[in-house]
């Protein structure tokens, strides 16, 4: 299989651009736009009957899950348990009857993910699987394989996989919470038609990148960075700070921004930028208190925003990035996009190997 970069300098920058239309066709496997309707699944479990979900995966793919944890428990009121794969393996977990397992992975080869499912497969459980590579040793050991259409992803630090991810556990939770009878058959609706839109806001998100650009070229100068949000924006800013770890070096730490005053505030100075995610609604007024807990202390604050957000925001931030007004269920797969792009000309300016960082695998096949 030859695939190539096009005009783009980076396989990274040409999979951050291809998320509208690789997202597009993962959403039309579980759903007809025109119909706007589910496409029919062949599940191993029945989502009305289930007590309890575990979820299981490395990287990436974990905060995918992390993120899936908020949208299963808030829409479908489903009990989700989640833990990373190396964790998940040896910690000799009781698994009720009445439970199913989720696998979550790009490669469907990562070894600790694997000896996950493993284990769930001798405690009896059913077993789905989300995974990009269709032939995977995780795709032919699962029940049901939930696929992300990403196509091949070549780049180390996961992009196009990660979205496409966080598109087929929303389909899954909205699915589930009609199953489950938690959501009324208008709201089903609704949020078939919020999943539809995805793609265009993604791309619309693109058209930022000259902005963020500009952006990360501060941050190329720093040592440290932290991320905050609330609500899956937590998850969102552990991936932030991953995503530039990862391929620019600088040291970033994803936290839960009212965990702020339990550590991480410590750290805080006029050369320390804060990276928060907060789009307007339920928790913005809460973040923003945290952003004034940072401003107070002279940290220089970069906001990701949407429109209202950016004007009711009552803090003065060094950056604020503004984008499209995004519905709560498909929000993270639009704010996952700035978070790349951040991290991608950063290590652009730092002159790293973006497509190959140093240390990684872009599968972890050995423990
Ligand atoms: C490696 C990659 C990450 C990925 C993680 C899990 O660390 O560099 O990008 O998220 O493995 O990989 P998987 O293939 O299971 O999603």
């Amino acid at each position: 299989l030859l695939v190539d970069k096009g005009n783009h300098r980076h396989f990274m920058e040409k999979e951050i651009h291809e998320q509208p239309e690789v997202i597009s066709h993962t959403l039309a496997h579980y759903l007809d736009f025109a119909g706007g309707t589910w496409r029919p699944l062949d599940m191993p479990f029945d989502f009305a009957k289930l007590d309890r979900l575990t979820i299981s995966a490395c990287g990436t793919a974990y905060l995918a899950g992390l993120i899936g944890k908020y949208w299963f428990e808030r829409l479908a009121r489903l009990p989700v348990d989640i833990d990373i794969a190396s964790e998940f393996r040896y910690r000799e977990i009781p698994l009720a009857k009445g439970a199913a397992a989720l696998f979550v992975s790009q490669s469907g080869e990562t070894a600790d993910t694997l000896a996950s499912l493993r284990y769930c497969r001798n405690a009896g459980i059913p077993i789905a699987s989300i995974v990009n590579v269709g032939g995977s040793t995780m795709a032919r050991e699962s029940d049901l394989v939930f696929p992300t259409l990403a196509g091949p992803e070549i780049g180390v630090a996961s992009t196009k996989a990660f979205t496409c991810q966080l598109a087929v556990i929303a389909s899954l939770a909205a699915r589930a919470a009609a199953a489950r009878g938690t959501i009324t058959r208008e709201e089903e609706k609704t949020l078939i038609r919020q999943l539809c839109e995805a793609p265009r806001l993604v791309s619309e998100t693109l058209k930022l990148q000259h902005r963020i650009e500009k952006v990360a070229r501060e941050l190329a100068h720093v040592r440290h960075v932290l991320y905050l949000g609330r609500d899956t924006n937590y998850p969102l800013a552990m991936e932030g700070a991953l995503k530039l770890k990862e391929i620019s070096y600088i040291h970033a730490e994803g936290y839960a921004a009212g965990e702020l005053k339990h550590g991480p505030i410590a750290l805080i100075d006029e050369t320390m930028p804060v990276i928060v995610i907060a789009p307007h609604g339920r928790m913005f007024e809460k973040t923003v208190s945290n952003m004034q807990e940072v401003a107070a202390r002279g940290g220089k604050i970069i906001l990701i925003t949407d429109g209202k957000g950016a004007e009711q925001a009552s803090v003065k931030a060094f950056e604020t990035i503004v984008l499209p007004d995004a519905p709560d269920l498909i929000a993270p797969i639009v704010y996952a996009l700035p978070l790349q792009m951040l991290a991608y000309f950063t290590a652009v300016f730092m002159g790293t190997d973006v497509d190959q960082p140093r240390n990684l695998a872009k599968s972890v096949t050995v423990e």
